[in-house]
């Protein structure tokens, strides 16, 4: 069957309600565009799990803090398009800005716990704005599942912990971080990369991989990248993964923790994380 396309909130609302749609297990894949494989990992996981899968492609104005980020944000919307025909998705939901946020959109999530650490603690309001336009999604979607990346960890977290605080019967997937040959987690943002930062940008996964597991020693990993040339280190931090807890040396050991990184490469802001293995 060929792939739907809705461009504005009447459309979707015919789509979802015909047969494709209706009494089927659908899974939803939000995203802001410039689709690469790990978006695709997350809708091959829809593919295989629910019986219709919507890709939504909204670039969302209200989670940019930064109005220069908002204007260089990578767009591909007809290769995007073109790449998800291929993969069979039943619908592309592409909004338009007014159709999610009328001129007297007044409410917005407010988030007490997550949402001043580590990504949030530079860029306010932007998980706020996350989950706002998640919840406007998901609540016109109304999928029984939603796939979310483990390459933003916090967003993941934020947005499993809106479904329990607001009782949505919708199931959230994870889906582990895809990498290049490098080790560099495809990002939409690679693509403002030029070879010698890409070059650097790569060292970043390495380096935390060499280091894992001595908990002690996040000095080394910042001389490291240093070393390598990466200097603008916004943040680098242990944390509980499940409730993104910070490390500590006298805290409970059977816990699972994860390195955070957040850096700057030119003007472009690099985020990765990788899983501790030793306790
Ligand atoms: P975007 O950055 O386009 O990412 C869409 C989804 O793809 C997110 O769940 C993200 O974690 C996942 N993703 C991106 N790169 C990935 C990789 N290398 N491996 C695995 N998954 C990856 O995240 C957003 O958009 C927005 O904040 C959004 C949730 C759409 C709300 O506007």
């Amino acid at each position: 069957m060929h792939t739907l396309i809705a461009r504005n909130l009447k459309t979707l609302k015919k789509n979802l309600s015909s047969q494709r749609f209706r009494n089927k297990k659908t899974g939803l894949v939000p995203t802001m565009g410039a689709i690469h494989e790990g978006h695709l990992a997350l809708v091959n996981k829809s593919i295989k799990l629910c019986e219709a899968t919507i890709v939504t492609i909204f670039v969302n104005p209200i989670q940019f803090n930064n109005k220069e980020d908002l204007k260089n944000y990578p767009t591909a919307l007809a290769n995007d398009i073109e790449i998800l025909t291929k993969r069979k998705v039943d619908l592309i939901f592409i909004p338009n800005i007014r159709d999610m946020y009328p001129q007297d959109f007044s409410t917005y999530i407010h988030l007490d716990k997550f949402s001043d650490i580590l990504c949030g603690k530079n860029r306010k309001g932007h998980f706020s704005g996350v989950a706002t336009v998640v919840m406007k999604l998901l609540s016109l979607i109304q999928p029984k599942c939603a796939f979310f990346g483990e390459k933003d960890y916090q967003q993941l977290i934020i947005i499993k912990k809106l479904v329990r605080d607001f009782n949505l019967n919708i199931r959230i997937h994870p889906v582990k971080t895809v990498r290049d040959k490098n080790g560099l987690a495809l990002s939409s943002r690679n693509n403002l990369l030029n070879k010698d930062q890409k070059t650097k940008a790569s060292k970043i996964n390495t380096i935390l991989k060499n280091f894992n597991g001595k908990k002690n020693q996040l000095h080394l990993i910042k001389k490291n990248l240093n070393l390598n040339g990466i200097y603008k280190i916004e943040y680098l931090e242990i944390r509980d993964e499940k409730c993104l807890e910070i490390y500590s040396s006298k805290g409970n050991k059977s816990k699972n923790y994860r390195i955070f990184i957040a850096v700057k490469i030119g003007k472009i802001r690099l985020i990765d994380n990788v899983r501790l293995l030793s306790k």
